[in-house]
């Protein structure tokens, strides 16, 4: 059995106003009938897969239970994080509580990525699994198409032809755009799509050569948890004292046991409205949702929420209009990733 272990605790503020603080972009369902995270908790469920432990935040424990009500999927636990402290702490955490099945298999996720193909991704989460049971540690790779700087790279030894599992020789997280570009010239690499899956006591193991300090002080929190209303609450003074760092940072760079599966299908990490616009955009490089006309527009996003609230663009090239009922949002496509600041600017404000 494979359980999920799902990570909800990010508040994806590159997609602000679309995702807020208390209501971020893994909630919400971009124009599909589900949100990200109910797809996330979806793909992952049926044959062969337990019920899933999802790691999240104060501000977001109610949507995440109200959401697993929808589909009607029960979760193993919720951990309620007093405070985020990246992803290293997040699945070590559900890690550790798995610790008395070390040979269970953890499938750890992000609940904001858009992966249409379900059965595709089965199929490769199968493949995966022989080499997890042999004590490695999996991760998928996506076939790149540019020099994305916000990504982890994987090295292969040759260019990868078919969809097998292969063993890596590197990986590198978050690359300059040099080295980006550079990687991207050679073929043999492709983007990390921040899915992992080993056994629980591989993953342990891991940690315990890599990143010992964060051992004790996620243990110490978990072993003082406060179980609430069906969460479980790590204790917050221990879990202060835990390194803020990525799993990638933390245990991918450094562990020589990788092996990767190539996907085939089509997987987009909504992380910023370029990312949106890329997914959605027609042949002139417009996407467009909600009550949105473009007219003689190129490369640009145009995006509205709230009833009869219209949103029209003329002559607009490279630009970024997302109104919500709210807030509304115009930037020049080129500072997609700026717009973090834009929260940090309205919340020194506040
Ligand atoms: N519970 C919890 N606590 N979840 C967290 C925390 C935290 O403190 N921080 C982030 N997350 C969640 C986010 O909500 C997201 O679902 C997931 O963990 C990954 O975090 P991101 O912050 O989105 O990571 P990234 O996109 O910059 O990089 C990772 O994903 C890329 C692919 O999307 C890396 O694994 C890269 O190597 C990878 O290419
Ligand atoms: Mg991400």
């Amino acid at each position: 059995m494979i359980t999920p272990v799902i990570l909800a605790g990010g508040s994806g503020t590159r997609l602000w106003p679309l995702s807020r603080k208390s209501y971020p972009k893994q909630f919400a369902a971009f124009g599909g009938a589900q949100s990200l995270f109910q797809d996330t908790v979806t793909r992952l469920s049926g044959a062969g897969m337990g019920r899933p432990v999802v790691v999240t935040s104060e501000a977001f424990r109610f949507i995440v239970t109200e959401q697993l009500g929808e589909i009607g999927i029960p979760p193993e636990t919720v951990f309620v994080e007093p405070e985020g402290r990246d992803t290293a702490a997040a699945i070590l955490l559900a890690a550790l509580s798995l610790a008395d099945d070390p040979d269970r298999l953890m499938l750890v996720a992000p609940s904001d990525h858009a992966i249409p193909d379900a059965a595709a991704f089965r199929a490769a989460v199968d493949e995966g699994a022989v080499s997890a049971r042999e004590g490695r540690i999996v991760t998928f790779g996506i076939a790149p198409d540019r020099a994305e700087t916000g990504y982890g790279y994987l090295e292969l030894h040759d260019a990868a032809e078919d969809t097998r599992a292969r063993p890596l020789v590197r990986f590198v997280e978050k690359p300059d755009k040099a080295r980006a570009e550079e990687m991207l010239a050679t073929g043999r690499y492709l983007w990390n799509a921040g899915i992992f899956l080993m056994r629980v006591g591989t993953l342990l193991e891991a940690f315990a050569v890599h990143a010992p300090d964060l051992v004790e002080p996620v243990q110490a929190s978990l072993d003082k948890a406060r179980p609430d209303l069906g969460f479980l609450r790590p204790e917050a003074g221990a879990w202060g004292e835990v390194r803020k760092v990525s799993i990638d940072y933390a245990i991918m760079e450094k562990t020589k046991d990788l092996v990767v599966v190539p996907f085939p299908g089509k997987w987009t990490d909504l992380g910023d409205w370029e990312a949106v616009r890329i997914t959605h955009a027609d042949a002139d490089g417009v996407a467009g949702s909600g009550d949105v006309t473009a007219i003689d527009c190129r490369d640009s996003l145009l995006w509205s929420e709230g009833e009869g609230q219209a949103l029209v663009g003329l002559g607009l090239d490279n630009i970024v209009a997302v109104a919500m009922p709210d807030a509304v949002l115009v930037a020049d496509r080129s500072r997609s990733q700026d717009v973090k600041q834009v929260v940090e600017v309205l919340r020194d404000r506040e």
